[in-house]
């Protein structure tokens, strides 16, 4: 799959997740094999004032390369001033959010709200190549509602536009995040397309990851939840696709220190406290199915000393082989099929 320079085949690729995909858990996907990562979505009107947070969402590392940073607005003017601020920060490309389907996103006209008005979707798609020096990419939903599917007429618009990869999320914008994601659409769009199509929606395995390259024939695929709290599902994904034997799932020792990594690069990115604190909120996705996991959660939760919290973690990775030994560990696998659909989180 071709990007401008970037030349990928089949690429597995971290979709780009509010609050999710940071500097830290971008680099912690490319460690396990992402081929490319996405920051969270950035807000235009946000990048046009400077606000401050926002142009730190921006700052990159040599290591998570090739990253794209992704843009959302209602208007052509934010979204070109977008732009600009963006590539000063050197992307690899530029993607244009046309997917969110949130109250504080579609509500304002951005995001999923541009499948009802495409002209206005193309022009904000135009103006951006125009301004951009880079790469652009777009990232849509298949339409606003089952009456309105409009993902062919939308794709059509955007290729004209200059778009030079389009990332299609098989639901609609009414069906927020509920039901299983239609695959059949994403083919009917791979099957219309010049520029290449990245599918996305409900890739939970490596097997699904498989299935979704069959199904769709896409040029390459995009996981978002499935890679929350198991980067490794990018390496397995990968390997499968390459030799065709499917990996043992990770066990508690890997997912225990994947949680460590994960720790040790939200420091390196946001500081000792900062860093420490926005990792709480992660651990339990490691940590889940495993033992008496509560017990350790309550303790790191608690605790602000980022050495101490790996201290407990390698603590209970050795309490952990105890359990091993005792056949007391579920496989993770097994709990992932039974706990998926309580991976969405507020979105
Ligand atoms: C917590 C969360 C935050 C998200 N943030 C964004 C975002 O910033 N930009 C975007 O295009 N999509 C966002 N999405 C949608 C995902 O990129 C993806 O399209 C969706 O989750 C379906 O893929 P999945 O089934 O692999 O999770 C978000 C999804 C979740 C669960």
């Amino acid at each position: 799959m071709r990007i401008g320079p970037i030349d990928i085949d089949r690429p597995v690729i971290l979709a780009p997740m509010e609050d999710v995909t940071d500097r830290a858990f971008r680099q912690l996907c490319k460690r396990f094999g992402a081929d490319i990562v996405y920051t969270e979505f950035v807000s235009a009107e946000a990048l046009r004032r400077g606000a401050e947070k926002t142009l730190r969402k921006l700052v990159l590392e040599a290591g998570e390369r090739p990253v794209a940073v992704q843009i959302f607005g209602s208007t052509v003017e934010s979204m070109v001033e977008a732009t600009a601020v963006a590539e000063e920060y050197a992307p690899d490309f530029i993607d244009i959010n046309f997917g969110c389907p949130t109250k504080k996103v579609a509500g304002k006209g951005a995001g999923a709200a541009l499948l009802r008005e495409p002209g206005k979707m193309a022009a904000i798609a135009e103006a951006v190549v125009r301004r951009s020096s880079l790469p652009v990419t777009a990232k849509t939903r298949i339409g606003w509602d089952h009456d309105s599917i409009n993902i062919i007429d939308v794709l059509r618009r955007l290729e004209d536009a200059g778009i030079q990869a389009l990332a299609i999320h098989g639901r609609t914008r009414s069906d927020m995040y509920k039901g299983r994601a239609d695959w059949n659409w994403i083919a009917e769009a791979k099957n219309h397309a010049r520029i290449p199509v990245i599918a996305n929606g409900d890739i939970w395995s490596a097997e699904d990851a498989l299935a979704m390259f069959r199904h769709t024939g896409a040029d390459g695929i995009m996981i978002g939840r499935g890679a929350i709290g198991n980067p490794f599902i990018f390496g397995q994904a990968k390997h499968l696709l390459q030799t065709g034997v499917v990996l043992p799932m990770p066990g508690f020792s890997l997912r225990i220190h994947a949680a460590i990594d994960h720790l040790e690069l939200s420091v390196a990115c946001k500081g000792e406290k900062y860093g420490t604190i926005e990792m709480r909120r992660h651990y339990s996705t490691y940590l889940k199915g495993l033992p008496k996991v509560s017990v350790v959660r309550n303790a790191i939760v608690r605790e602000d000393d980022w050495q101490l919290v790996t201290e407990i973690l390698l603590a209970y990775e050795r309490e952990c082989e105890g359990y091993a030994r005792d056949g007391r560990i579920k496989e993770y696998a097994e709990y992932l099929n039974d706990h998926s659909d309580k991976l969405v989180l507020n979105y």
